[in-house]
């Protein structure tokens, strides 16, 4: 039996699904909640560019609990980017219509030996009061997740200096130089450690990792590029007794690595059942996700025929934390997204 009749506090119900023991029903959030498709928070960048956004805990602290009040998700996930601590390390960046953009692209050996390591954590501290603002706001309400980008991605955005197509880049040192590779990662692995940490001693529930490219590598160059480096921040981790999650894009073809990974839950897209992914994983890891983010822009009928076949494909397993595969996109309305909310909560609350 993994239901429980009793109400469950909201905290212990995501660290209980993240720990695969019983829950009253399935806990949900959204990746991208908070974002371009609320009004509230248009409103807010009105005023202030997006790292501007992220540097202020006040306005972090606001948009975090956006969602919160407007949907009534489960979970709160900080407001912040994947690309943040790269400013710590001594790179520029910013964002635009078109995407991020990090400068300068680092590219050499040279370009890689004068990123900063030590005192890159504190460099961004407005993270953490964010953090501690967020907690107090929350006062039990919801958890708080945490997170970073797995160091893969954020070299990918540190080589190519921003969102780019083809990665070549990125596949000129793969072949060329793996050593620049190789110490640019150990390098960012070891400034998420303490950032994450930090994140941990300023009091979120759990963390998610995002390998949101690492899915463009083949297994074996994910086995090398991503896996060891992924599992050095789990591990270290490990003593905080705070959960971890796994989010990857386009995975499928990983799930054979993902599988070796020292973490609680793997966060999957829309491209493979939830049923099959904890098949091929044995049961060893509590699932996030899966619903295709696109559903959002169709008819509320197909949005809850959506929510349903997720629930009904994990069934009455432990270890569900229900979510989109990918995140929340800037043309869904605020109410689409309730919808979803409203359907998981009710279609998860099974008797
Ligand atoms: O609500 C939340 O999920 C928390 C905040 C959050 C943002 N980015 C805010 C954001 C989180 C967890 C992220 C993670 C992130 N950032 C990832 C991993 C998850 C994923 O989507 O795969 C990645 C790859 C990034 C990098 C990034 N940041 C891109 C590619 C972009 C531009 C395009 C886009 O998808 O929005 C951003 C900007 C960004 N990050 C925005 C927000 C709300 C939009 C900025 C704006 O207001 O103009």
């Amino acid at each position: 039996m993994t239901s429980k009749t009793e109400p469950m506090d909201p905290t212990e119900r995501l660290l209980a699904a993240c720990r695969r023991q019983p829950v009253d029903r399935p806990p949900i959030w959204i990746m991208r909640q908070a974002g371009r498709y609320m009004a509230s928070y248009q409103e807010v960048r009105s005023r202030v560019s997006f790292m501007e956004l992220c540097r202020s805990p006040e306005l972090c602290t606001e948009v975090t609990m956006m969602p919160i009040d407007q949907l009534g998700v489960d979970a709160a996930i900080l407001f912040s980017d994947i690309l943040v601590p790269l400013e710590g390390m001594g790179l520029e960046v910013s964002f635009d219509k078109r995407g991020p953009h990090v400068a300068p692209p680092l590219r050499s050996a040279a370009e890689v030996a004068k990123l900063r390591v030590d005192g890159a954590d504190e460099e961004v501290a407005y993270v953490y009061e964010a953090v501690r603002q967020i907690k107090a706001a929350l006062n039990g309400r919801v958890p708080l997740l945490g997170f970073a980008g797995a160091p893969l991605t954020l070299a990918i955005y540190a080589i190519e200096g921003g969102s780019s197509r083809n990665r070549h880049a990125v596949r000129k040192l793969v072949y060329d130089a793996p050593e620049v590779l190789e110490s640019l990662l150990d390098k960012l692995t070891t400034v998420v450690i303490r950032y994450l940490r930090h994140q941990v001693e300023a009091g979120v529930d759990a963390v998610q990792i995002f390998d949101t490219w690492g899915g463009t590598m083949s297994l074996a160059e994910w086995r090398r590029f991503s896996l060891p480096y992924t599992s050095r921040i789990m591990k270290a981790l490990e003593d905080t007794g705070v959960p971890t999650i796994h989010y990857a894009l386009g995975s499928a073809h990983l799930t054979e690595g993902l599988a070796e990974l020292p973490c609680d839950v793997l966060s999957v897209d829309w491209r493979e059942p939830l049923s099959l992914v904890r098949e091929k994983t044995g049961g060893r890891y509590a699932l996030q996700g899966n619903v295709e983010p696109g559903v959002l822009t169709a008819g509320y009928e197909h949005i809850y025929a959506a929510a349903k076949a997720c629930l009904d494909d994990f069934g009455d397993n432990p270890g569900h934390i229900f979510n989109l595969g990918h995140g929340i996109t800037p043309d869904v309305t605020v109410s689409a997204a309730k919808a979803l909310v409203d359907a998981a909560k009710e279609l998860g609350a099974r008797s």
